[in-house]
């Protein structure tokens, strides 16, 4: 009974340590700071395209989320003509929470502008590339990545584990 107890124990351990891995490497979101430091502002005049040069060099995948902070500010997400226009009569998404969480929920473009008057004509406004699931899993490129060899090896340790802890239980 007692040795039981340990092999179950020691399963549903082994489990856990290979599903936080698994999540680490896939189901994993990350949240980018908008702004880092600086926040959701106005850039300054020699810097106007801060935004779009900091979200360039990042890699967006479906899940992750923006974290924008401000103050007496807010954001929005607009089409892309509104973006060039930077008009932000008709918002698809708005807040002006001051910490605003946006989840990037689909592949393409996201257009961000600042809704206060005056902002996003001087800047403060960012395109954000989400890429499409084969693009963020073929490793293409010069991304970070390099898991996806990981994959077929995880995904059979984990049913073998279910398989041992199957037989175990039931
Ligand atoms: C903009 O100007 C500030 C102050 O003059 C300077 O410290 C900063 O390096 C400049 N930034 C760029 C991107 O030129
Ligand atoms: C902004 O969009 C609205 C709605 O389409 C339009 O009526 C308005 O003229 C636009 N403003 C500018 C400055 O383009
Ligand atoms: C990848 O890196 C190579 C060499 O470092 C470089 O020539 C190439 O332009 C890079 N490609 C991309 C898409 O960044």
């Amino acid at each position: 009974m007692a040795s039981l107890f340990m092999n179950s124990t020691k399963s549903i351990l082994l489990f856990f340590i290979i599903f936080s891995s698994l999540q680490h490497l896939y189901v994993s979101s990350f949240e980018f700071e908008v702004g880092e430091t600086k926040g959701w502002v106005v850039p300054p005049a020699n810097d106007s395209k801060l935004y779009n040069d900091w979200a360039s060099e990042n890699r967006f995948r479906i899940g992750d989320t923006l974290r924008f902070k401000y103050a007496k500010d807010s954001v929005m997400v607009v089409i892309e003509s509104d973006y060039k226009r930077c008009n932000s009569t008709r918002p698809v998404f708005f807040s002006n929470t001051g910490n605003t969480i946006f989840k990037l929920d689909r592949w393409g473009l996201f257009y961000f502008i600042s809704g206060a008057s005056g902002h996003c004509e001087k800047g403060q406004r960012m395109i954000v590339k989400v890429m499409a699931p084969e693009e963020s899993s073929s490793g293409g490129g010069n991304g970070s990545s390099g898991s996806s060899g990981a994959v077929p090896a995880i995904v059979v340790l984990i049913q073998l584990v279910f398989s041992v802890m199957g037989s175990r239980i039931f």
